[in-house]
């Protein structure tokens, strides 16, 4: 049987037939923020469905290509679209297209998400820079025999998101005037929206915004050695904390109403990151 390393290798060797292009930084567009690859002076385009061994997504409203371009002089890669372990995917399947980017060439990967606010101090529309998080309620994706080619098998979790990247994000933030808040992720499974007790129990332990993705990718792209930034757009409050019912509607309304300044901050971001690293 295929071994994970030798299905990752397949994706690489595919990928490599039509796409020569090395990216510098990688970025996993989340719900909603796909938009965000109009940004990209873009070189190539690859639909995950060319990939040999690649996962693809059945949710709609992830359109499933990796686009590969230029922000300014940096040369990327944006993923539209993500798997999600909610779509009956193994956790190993999920973070595939995260160990990719990293096989392509990519030092620092920028995830982003869609998430429901925890943290009180938080309204629709606020960006969070992830600081760390928990996947505690998640299987890890690093179950299973360890892939020596990328990581060590008990690898560190100390520093998942990288401080200097939180650093410039806030930097160039702060020169845009767009708000940022920080904090604490928590990866759940979903697919449904959590109960209002789930809610309170994530508030309890720490939690500040919760979404179904970007834990367990950070978690593999951490064990393969990358530079992680995380950036939620919070696009709805926790279930009970606000009236009215929870709807993936409400989650595309507030990150269509952001997008613009959602732009700025990734662009502005990964030009200080390509010059800052
Ligand atoms: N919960 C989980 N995931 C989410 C939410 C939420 O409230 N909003 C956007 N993604």
């Amino acid at each position: 049987m295929e071994t994970a390393y030798e299905r990752l290798e397949r994706c690489y060797s595919s990928v490599r037939r039509r796409i020569s292009f090395k990216p510098r930084v990688a970025l996993v567009l989340g719900s909603g923020l796909g938009d965000y690859a109009e940004e990209i002076n873009i070189e190539e385009v690859l639909d995950y469905r060319e990939i040999d061994g690649f996962p693809v997504s059945t949710v709609s409203g992830h359109r499933g290509r990796f686009v590969f371009g230029y922000i300014g002089k940096v040369p990327v890669v944006a993923m539209q679209g993500r798997v999600h372990y909610y779509e009956g995917y193994s956790m190993e399947e999920v973070v595939l297209p995260v160990r990719l980017m990293k096989r392509m060439g990519a030092e620092i990967l920028i995830l982003t998400n869609a998430a429901g606010g925890i943290n009180e101090n938080f309204t629709p529309g606020d960006f969070m820079i992830i600081k760390d998080q928990i996947t505690t309620f998640v299987p890890s994706p690093l179950i299973g025999p360890n892939m020596d080619e990328l990581g060590p098998r008990f690898c560190d979790m100390s520093h998942v998101y990288d401080s200097k990247l939180q650093a410039i994000v806030k930097a160039a933030a702060r020169d845009h005037e767009i708000p940022v808040k920080e904090g604490v992720y928590i990866q759940l499974t979903g697919p449904e929206f959590e109960t209002p007790a789930t809610i309170r129990m994530c508030r309890a332990i720490g939690v500040d915004a919760v979404g179904m993705s970007t834990g367990c990718e950070a978690t593999a792209a951490n064990h393969a050695g990358m530079k992680i930034c995380g950036i939620s757009c919070i696009s709805n409050m926790g279930a009970g904390m606000s009236e009215g019912e929870l709807s993936n509607e409400e989650v595309y309304e507030t990150t269509e109403r952001v997008a613009a300044c959602f732009k700025r901050l990734i662009t502005e971001s990964i030009i200080r990151m390509a010059e800052e690293y």
